[in-house]
């Protein structure tokens, strides 16, 4: 019989994590307190938006190996016991652990010798020794001796995180060299990942922490290149293909593409926990924040580049109709968890601006987290006579949108604002050819 792995937290990471174990035909319960999460499950349907997902649950659950329930019965069962539920900041800009001592707690009555327990959740280091650790063993059995625990950071990068579940290599590291091993083969066995196995987990949590920090940074770098090459009239995005073929240690200078703002819950966050983390060792850290600051500041820069562009045609923004293309924080996914189109959106709000909205993976009630306009039905409505489209999410479904379309269906002269869309130098040519005009970030 196929081994049987409990998923407490079927959010975005745990519902990817378990539908992808459960392709593999281990047996999987996700546990989450949510109903709508359970119901949706055990009616085959995903509750969130990430691209395969849906038909991986549908199978996974008429196969019999996928179920979802609130109760933490099924531990008892388990061999391996993921942990992935949520580590939100709180309003201090401070981790919140609260889910992770919860989830532990509710394990730990359940708790049997010979299991794996593997925290998933992205944390402050110290939390899965300090936090997790002794809750479990609040169960009489001992870490390392009785059972075994280990953190391994889920790295996944919304829209592709089924492939990327099978591919990037999992981080392992055990609060004893014996839980190390345990979870480093769990995993190559599961799902025949490369393991990186580090010297514990302390080393494992600030690695997943160094990983967001160094990405924002970089992104950071990109929007600050992007408002330097916009003064001198370049296209940021030749100067980055340029600057990134230079070899440098073991890799490429690597710097990534700008866009109208960071968001979602992880890279918003988890600088900041770096920061919280060096002040309590009595280090000031000024990258984090630097970087957070500057993307923070990408949606006032985008709302600079409409309504300059607008008054350059002298169709000034109050009067102006601005068509919002994507809300979503990430490309081709439906998640609109901090994302910084509501920042951007606020300010054409408040400028008097006619709004339209469309985005074709957001669900229609989480649109009011966003905006309190109400969303277009099609993407023809959405842009209809529009003196600016403004494009805040690469979606495929906008790719395919031809760029004749496009001048036909708005107003003459529309100005096209590039978010995240990274159109090329022959589109931009059409568009321009076609009578619209175009801004980029940084082009
Ligand atoms: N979303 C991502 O792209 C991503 C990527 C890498 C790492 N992470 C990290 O993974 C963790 C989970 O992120 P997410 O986006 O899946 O969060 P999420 O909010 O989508 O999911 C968390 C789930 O945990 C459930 N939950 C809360 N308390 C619980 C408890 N006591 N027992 C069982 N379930 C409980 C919630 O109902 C929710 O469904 C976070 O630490 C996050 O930083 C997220």
């Amino acid at each position: 019989m196929s081994a049987q792995v409990a998923v407490v937290g079927f959010g975005y990471v745990g519902s990817c994590v378990g539908a992808v174990l459960a392709s593999k035909k281990y047996q999987v319960t996700g546990i989450d307190p949510s109903e709508k999460v359970v119901s949706s499950i055990n009616s085959g349907t995903a509750a969130i938006n990430e691209p395969g997902l849906g038909d991986l649950v549908a199978q996974a659950v008429a196969d019999g190996h996928l179920t979802a329930t609130s109760s933490f019965d099924p531990v008892k069962e388990a061999d391996v016991v993921i942990v992935t539920v949520g580590t939100p900041m709180d309003d201090a800009g401070e981790p919140d652990t609260t889910q992770v001592s919860q989830a532990c707690r509710q394990v730990a009555q359940n708790l049997q010798p010979g299991q794996l327990v593997v925290l998933k959740s992205t944390v402050p280091p110290g939390t899965t020794e300090g936090i997790a650790q002794p809750i479990l063993e609040e169960s009489g059995l001992q870490a390392g001796k009785d059972f075994f625990l280990a953190f391994c950071p889920e790295r996944l990068a919304e829209g592709r995180a089924l492939h990327e579940l099978q591919v990037l290599p999992v981080v392992v590291g055990g609060v004893d060299q014996e839980s190390t091993t345990r979870a480093g083969d769990f995993w190559e066995e599961a799902l025949g990942l490369p393991t990186v196995r580090v010297s514990d987990a302390r080393t494992a949590e600030l690695s997943k922490l160094a990983d967001n920090w160094w990405i924002d940074l970089s992104i950071a770098m990109g929007n600050e290149l992007a408002q330097l090459s916009d003064k001198l009239n370049v296209d940021v995005l030749e100067v980055i293909e340029a600057a990134n073929s230079l070899p440098k240690g073991r890799h490429h200078v690597n710097i990534l593409t700008p866009s109208m703002g960071v968001g979602g819950s992880c890279l918003t966050k988890d600088p900041w926990f770096v920061h919280h983390m060096a002040e309590e060792h009595g280090l000031s850290l000024r990258l984090p924040s630097a970087g957070r600051a500057i993307n923070d500041e990408m949606p006032g820069y985008t709302y600079s580049l409409i309504s300059d562009g607008l008054a350059k045609a002298d169709k000034p923004i109050e009067t102006a109709k601005v068509s919002v293309l994507g809300v979503a924080f990430k490309n081709n996914t439906g998640d609109v968890r901090l994302t910084p189109t509501r920042d951007l959106i606020a300010l054409l709000e408040g400028s008097g601006a006619h709004l339209s909205v469309f985005d074709p993976w957001v669900d229609p009630s989480e649109f009011s987290y966003v905006t309190s306009v109400e969303p277009c039905d099609n993407l023809a409505e959405a842009i209809e006579d529009a003196d600016c489209v403004a494009f805040l999410t690469g979606h495929d479904d906008f790719k395919r949108l031809e760029i004749a379309e496009l001048a036909e269906l708005t107003a003459p002269g529309c100005l096209i604002v590039d978010g995240r869309m990274y159109f090329s130098r022959a589109q931009i040519e059409e568009m321009e050819q076609l009578g619209l005009r175009y801004r980029g970030i940084g082009r």
